[in-house]
């Protein structure tokens, strides 16, 4: 699908991942409609002028999800696209030493990671399926969502977020076959570890230790670099339900 010219949601887009999307997409002449619960920086919003809007949008909220979407598509035209970055990192042993993990914090997690990514996902294709014509190739649309490589090699403490992205890995192949006959693919990219907000309040040890395990090269990624993979996807009509671990080759150790 190409970029340029097409109207591309993104959530979780003012931090982290989701912002250096923004960035890039715009630099490739996208109009972006960008949602959080968090404004991004006003730095950015000045610096991406017409082509950029944030809407506060909680990812579980059906409403805020339905009505951010219908307030971009009206300024920027039919929806192309989705990217979905928004999420929370939790950890918590399933038996501490004070006793059973907490249900609450272990629901919030699944319902931020997985159900708002299938939130955002569901209102977003219905809007791309609305697109009258598709593009030559019969391609509406693409949507990206962020798993992680927690999905596959969860460390100590991590099975709250562990589930909601190994959900969201699992899930990325029925989508894809759900929403095929619309022209619409689904994707999924699991980082390993890059520098974000996120990651930075991760102590210094575990920060080393993930190093440690990882094979080349040896540093976190650069949210960019999650950035350009995300244009690729969108660009390249052959990646299709299917989940691409980007994290020069780290398996992460149990602790
Ligand atoms: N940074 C990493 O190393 C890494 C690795 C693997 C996966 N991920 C995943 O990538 C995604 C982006 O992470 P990041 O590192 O950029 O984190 P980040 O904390 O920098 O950004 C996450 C954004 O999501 C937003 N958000 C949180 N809850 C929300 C909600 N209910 N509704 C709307 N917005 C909400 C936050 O306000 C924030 O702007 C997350 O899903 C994360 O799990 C990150």
């Amino acid at each position: 699908m190409q970029i340029d010219g097409n109207t591309i949601l993104i959530s979780g887009g003012s931090s982290g991942l989701g912002n250096a999307c923004a960035v890039r997409l715009l630099q490739n002449g996208a109009k972006v409609i960008l949602i959080d619960i968090a404004p991004p920086p006003e730095t950015m919003l000045a610096a991406t002028g017409e082509n950029c809007i944030y809407i506060r949008a909680d990812v579980t909220s059906e409403l805020d999800v339905k009505q951010a979407i219908e307030n971009g598509v009206e300024r920027f035209g039919p929806l192309s696209a989705a990217v979905i970055c928004a999420g929370v990192l939790h950890s918590e042993r399933a038996m501490g030493r004070d006793g059973p993990a907490s249900l609450d914090a272990f629901r919030r997690v699944i319902e931020i990671n997985l159900t708002g990514t299938f939130n955002v996902l569901r209102l977003c294709a219905d809007a791309i399926s609305k697109k009258t014509v598709p593009m030559p190739s019969s391609e509406r649309g693409v949507i990206v969502m962020t798993s992680s490589i927690a999905a596959f090699d969860g460390q100590i403490g991590q099975s709250a977020y562990s589930a909601s992205k190994g959900a969201v890995a699992a899930m990325t192949l029925p989508l894809a076959r759900d929403l095929g006959r619309l022209g619409i693919r689904v994707v999924s990219i699991a980082p390993g570890v890059f520098e974000t907000p996120m990651m930075e309040v991760a102590p210094e040890k575990v920060r080393q230790s993930l190093l440690d395990e990882t094979a080349f090269p040896k540093r976190f990624g650069t949210p960019d670099e999650f950035a350009s993979t995300v244009q690729h996807v969108i660009e390249n009509a052959m990646f299709n339900g299917c989940t691409l671990r980007l994290d020069a080759g780290l398996r992460m150790p149990a602790k």
